[in-house]
């Protein structure tokens, strides 16, 4: 990989990412690169691109889990301050991919901006929120999306339509499309009245999931009709270990790393919840995280 050189889009060589993930496990990347702006992304892309190198964009690394033997590519964080800008623009919000959701969702509320609060307590990016539709029982990001940009496959900057996206449960059509900003469109409420109910979902989501331990959210996808953690919990899996990865004692659908732990252990004991759920109830566990 000639092109890329130490410094070159703000790159680094042979970078542990186990710190930058939830988790807080896995290996290392060849390089982990920090784009000035979406321009000089675009470059770094249509480079990897030409050279066959493969990307990731690592957002908050609240829902990826790094392998130990880590990635042989190009990590790329959008955290530089072009991709972490937020505008508030009337009802609009033009929020940069970088820019973290948790603060920005807080914001909307205490300005009466309504529309987000479902998205109370999930961790993570805008990018990386837009990328798999993140949200729970009381709503989706989807709701309040107007346009989402993006590099294309290509290299080159798009505008996209929520139509385009073509978001669903917990994903979009957005591929190898790299999210480098939206705007969102909120409506209008009193502060209070925003406030109360973010703080409402926020108590309802701590109560039920384990947010203190190193997780990485739900690991699987609901099945249609059904519920993963219910599933998994009526299989008796609750507490079962592989190594230093345990399934949550509160919450089923959550794989907690507890000291000691490696990405191996936590990639072994979701073979094992899958095989379990596929004889106890028949039902094929999807990934909800992503796995590098
Ligand atoms: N349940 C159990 N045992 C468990 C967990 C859940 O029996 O260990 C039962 C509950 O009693 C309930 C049903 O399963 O009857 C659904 O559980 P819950 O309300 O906790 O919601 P969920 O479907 O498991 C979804 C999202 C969460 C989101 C919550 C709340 C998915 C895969 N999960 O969980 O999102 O926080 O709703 O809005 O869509 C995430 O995506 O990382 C995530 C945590």
């Amino acid at each position: 990989m000639g092109w890329l050189e130490e410094g070159d889009h703000g790159a680094d060589r042979d970078v542990p990412l186990a710190g930058l993930t939830w988790f807080g496990l896995g290996g290392r990347a060849r390089w982990l690169a920090h784009p000035a702006d979406p321009a000089d992304l675009g470059r770094l892309l249509q480079q990897a691109l030409a050279s066959g190198i493969p990307v990731k964009i690592l957002g908050g690394g609240a829902n990826v889990l790094v392998r130990d033997d880590g990635f042989d590519g190009i990590v790329v964080r959008l955290d530089q301050g072009a991709f972490r800008r937020v505008v508030f623009d009337g009802e609009r919000v033009h929020a940069g991919a970088g820019a973290d959701l948790m603060p920005l969702v807080r914001d909307c509320c205490r300005r009466g901006l309504a529309g987000l609060e479902g998205l109370a307590g999930i961790p993570g990016t805008v990018g990386g929120a837009l990328h798999m539709n993140a949200g729970g029982r009381f709503g989706d990001i989807s709701r309040c999306v107007e346009t989402v940009d993006v590099i294309d496959t290509d290299g080159q900057p798009r505008q996209l339509s929520p139509a385009e996206v073509g978001f669903a449960y917990r994903r979009t059509n957005l591929g190898g499309r790299t999210v480098t900003g939206t705007t969102l469109r909120l409506s209008r409420d009193h502060p209070n009245t925003v406030y109360a109910r973010f703080r409402e979902y926020w108590r309802i989501k701590k109560e039920a999931q384990p947010l203190a331990d190193h997780s990485a959210g739900c690991v699987f996808t609901n099945p249609p009709g059904d519920s993963a953690g219910r599933l998994i919990d009526s299989a008796g899996l609750k507490g079962t270990r592989c190594g230093g990865a345990r399934v949550s004692d509160r919450h089923a659908n959550f794989i907690v790393a507890d000291e000691g732990a490696t990405a191996t252990d936590v990639l072994r004991l979701i073979e094992r919840i899958r095989q379990t759920v596929r004889r106890q109830h028949g039902t094929e566990l999807e990934l909800e995280i992503d796995v590098w």
